[in-house]
């Protein structure tokens, strides 16, 4: 099969022949349809998530079950599926205690004693990323990184909801209690920002503010549920949110992963207020933060991770969402490419010249 894989940090990705192992116990085969490019792929490529190379990026992917193996109960060929992340094992203190997105068996990996799910063509392992690796044909996952739903779903934009959907609808819905009528500022509108913003929109909050560098996308975020947008670029960001809250926001979403933006996220946050970090700091920074700010006005910060998932519950909520018109995600999708335009779609996301791109297999 053709993947896209990543030979070496900050170079571009290859395609080349790669070959898949069957499903062992547990283990699903699954043709990829489509698989959403996220800022979390680049951050492997440019080293700020850690990951060795070789491997095979993509992480937000929708397809169809081809061939089950052993054991499996929850899927037979021809389900259609959306891929996950957090893979969950059901019995740790996470699982057992209703935070499966936190569970560690999602770092596991293969069984041991197992041959690498994938090699390239003179045999060498490469390694999976996520346990799905989506930038190619085919997936080789665990059951439980995936879920069945509606067949009359398309699947270019199920694929969406595999990671940046989930990340910033779960952020609004799962991880915060937002009341109605609060007021929401949201750094970042590619597609976890935009999320983030929708979630905003369901729960009925008040003011929802969009703030990006790229004054292109304000039209799009207005349209999905923004009530007012700040230019980053132009004006100074926490001024112009304190003016437009009369003195900092309920609820800010940092969806870029920059020091300087959760510096800021920190900062529009008003007295009483919780800001949430969704955006992922290059692991190799830190931010710093007055504490004293965070004491004396009672703020909150909190992690968002994956959008605090339940997914086989969340996901197929999310489709009917989209089904129903509750979640717009035909809006969210600035471009459908071909596997081997995946390196032009990470130029085009280092510039924020696109929302969400969308990779789409025949
Ligand atoms: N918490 C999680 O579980 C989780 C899951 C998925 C993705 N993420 C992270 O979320 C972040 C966003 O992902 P994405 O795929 O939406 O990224 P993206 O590149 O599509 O969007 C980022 C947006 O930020 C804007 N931007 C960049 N610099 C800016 C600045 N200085 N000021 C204002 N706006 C600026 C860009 O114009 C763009 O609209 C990434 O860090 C990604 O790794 C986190
Ligand atoms: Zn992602
Ligand atoms: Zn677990």
């Amino acid at each position: 099969m053709k993947a896209a894989v990543m030979r070496a940090n900050n170079a571009p990705l290859e395609i080349e022949e790669v070959r898949i192992d069957e499903p062992g116990a547990g283990e699903v085969l699954v043709k990829t349809a489509a698989s959403g490019i996220c800022h979390s792929d680049l951050h492997v490529i440019e080293g700020g998530l850690p990951m060795p190379p070789p491997c095979v990026l993509g992480h937000e992917p929708a397809g169809i079950v081809e061939a089950v193996g052993e054991g499996v109960t929850d899927f037979v060929p021809g389900d259609h599926v959306i891929g996950c992340i957090t893979s969950w094992c059901g019995v740790c203190k996470f699982c057992t205690g209703g935070r499966p997105y936190l569970c560690p068996s999602q770092y596991a990996g293969r069984a041991a004693g197992l041959d690498s799910r994938l090699k390239d063509a003179k045999g060498e392992a490469i390694g999976q990323f996520a346990n799905l690796s989506s930038f190619a044909e085919k997936m080789l996952a665990p059951e439980r990184s995936l879920v069945k739903i509606r067949d009359d779903m398309p699947l270019d934009r199920a694929s969406l909801i595999g990671c940046g959907v989930t990340t910033g609808l779960g952020a609004a819905l799962n991880t915060v209690h937002i009341p109605a009528g609060a007021s929401v500022v949201i750094i970042g509108c590619g597609g976890v920002g935009l999320s983030a913003l929708q979630g905003a929109r369901i729960t009925g909050a008040g003011q929802i503010i969009a703030v990006d560098a790229q004054p292109w996308k304000f039209d799009l975020a207005k349209d999905l549920g923004a009530t007012d947008c700040v230019n980053a670029k132009e004006v100074d960001a926490v001024a112009a949110v304190h003016e437009l809250t009369g003195g900092g926001a309920d609820f800010v979403f940092e969806c870029i992963g920059l020091v300087p933006t959760v510096q800021q996220a920190v900062a529009m946050t008003g007295r009483g207020g919780t800001t949430v970090l969704v955006g992922v700091v290059p692991v190799t920074e830190v931010v710093p933060i007055s504490a004293a700010d965070l004491t004396l006005q009672e703020k909150k910060i909190t992690g968002s991770y994956m959008g605090s998932n339940r997914f086989r519950f969340d996901m197929p909520k999310y489709v009917d969402f989209y089904l129903d018109g509750r979640l717009r995600l035909d809006e969210m999708i600035s471009s459908r490419i071909e596997l081997d335009e995946v390196n032009h779609a990470f130029d085009l996301m280092r510039k924020g010249e696109a929302a969400r791109q969308v990779i789409v297999f025949d």
